[in-house]
């Protein structure tokens, strides 16, 4: 393998990814991105022009993908519509590019011969109820509950039926929430992050007892490469860290690391249908392809992120307002 396409490179969890095949890897590496506003050019600058370069454009158009596709070696497909919230608001950007532009890509590689990876969400599994102790594996029913959810779970069948109809070389992850530096404001950590830098109080959904299992970004491309280089073909692995924390929890740590009382915050109006929990069993993924993940320590990664927010407030800084005022028109 010597060139690999990224979708989605520009955004969160895809750039992290190029960063990590930069240093991990001598592969080259093209990043395929429609620079939404969830994505920034900045997350990629600076790696060697020689290694990584960008094609501005969209998974949708099957010209482009084609022809991208045709001169690589294998794609990693990140580029996704990725928030809840404004799934809730238009589902229809999430229908177009979560299973027009998954369509694309898999119609290309099949074209081609190309290995495919496909990056999905736990999400599709639905929810757990608080108490119990089953977690997600890769045998659970897919159940998703929001229109984000459902186009990564439409998505993922697709992959399926490729592999199964066309021979398609692919696998799938399914990954539980992630955290780190780059990750867009309109999320849940680094919208408190940023809110209490302005001074604003976090702003918890409901009574904030819904639970997230929380892996760093870096141990999500760690598990990307390793699926990519030796995971078994038509297979389905599931990416955490066993790091499961309700929201109010999250919150508490957050106001503590950044200096503030634990209970300055605010409950807000719900999200419509808001999944109870998410937990994911990565026992697969750990034994058969002896991945492990690095930040275990949630407390000290989510100090290095709060550092991260306030040493690049350049970044984030022009995006706060208008995301804050979208959310206050909703009650939260
Ligand atoms: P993000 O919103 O930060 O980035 C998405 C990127 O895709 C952006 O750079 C955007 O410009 C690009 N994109 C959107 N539509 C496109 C299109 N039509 N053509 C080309 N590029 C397009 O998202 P993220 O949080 O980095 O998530 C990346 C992937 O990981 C998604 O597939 C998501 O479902 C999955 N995932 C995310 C999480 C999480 O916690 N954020 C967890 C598990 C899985
Ligand atoms: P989010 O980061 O949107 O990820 P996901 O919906 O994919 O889990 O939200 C994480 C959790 O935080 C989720 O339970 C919703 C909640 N949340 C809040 O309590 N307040 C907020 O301001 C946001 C954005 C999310």
């Amino acid at each position: 393998m010597n060139r690999i396409l990224v979708t989605g490179g520009a955004g969160f969890i895809g750039s992290n990814f190029v960063h990590y095949l930069v240093e991990n890897t001598d592969l080259g590496v093209t990043v395929l991105d429609k620079m939404t506003y969830a994505a920034s050019k900045e997350a990629i600058a600076g790696l060697p022009s020689d290694r990584v370069s960008l094609v501005v454009g969209d998974i949708a158009d099957a010209e482009l993908v084609d022809g991208l596709v045709s001169s690589h070696d294998a794609v990693v497909h990140y580029a996704a519509e990725s928030h809840n919230d404004n799934s809730l608001n238009d589902p229809s950007p999430f229908v177009q590019t979560n299973i027009v532009g998954t369509f694309q890509l898999l119609e290309a590689v099949r074209k081609h011969g190309v290995r495919y990876h496909h990056i999905s969400t736990d999400e599709v599994y639905g929810d757990l109820e608080l108490d119990d102790p089953q977690r997600f594996t890769e045998a659970t029913p897919y159940n998703p509950s929001s229109p984000y959810s459902s186009t990564k779970a439409g998505s993922d069948l697709l992959v399926r039926a490729w592999v199964r109809s066309f021979g398609v070389q692919a696998t799938i992850s399914n990954c539980s929430n992630n955290y780190g530096p780059w990750q867009h404001i309109e999320k849940f950590i680094p919208r408190q992050i940023t809110n209490v830098i302005d001074g604003v109080r976090p702003k918890l959904y409901g009574a904030g007892l819904n639970v997230r299992d929380w892996i760093h970004a870096n141990d999500h491309s760690s598990a990307v490469l390793r699926i990519l280089e030796k995971g078994v073909i038509g297979e389905t692995y599931l990416i955490g860290a066993d790091g499961e924390m309700n929201n109010l929890e999250t919150v508490k740590l957050i106001l503590r690391l950044m200096g503030r009382d634990e209970s300055d915050f605010d409950h807000v109006t719900d999200r419509a249908g808001h999944d109870l929990r998410y937990a994911i069993d990565s026992t697969k993924l750990r034994t058969e392809l002896g991945w492990k993940p690095t930040f275990q320590d949630f407390e000290s990664g989510i100090a290095d992120t709060i550092r991260w927010y306030r040493e690049n407030e350049d970044w984030w800084r022009p995006k706060k307002a208008a995301i804050e005022a979208a959310y206050a028109a909703k009650g939260q």
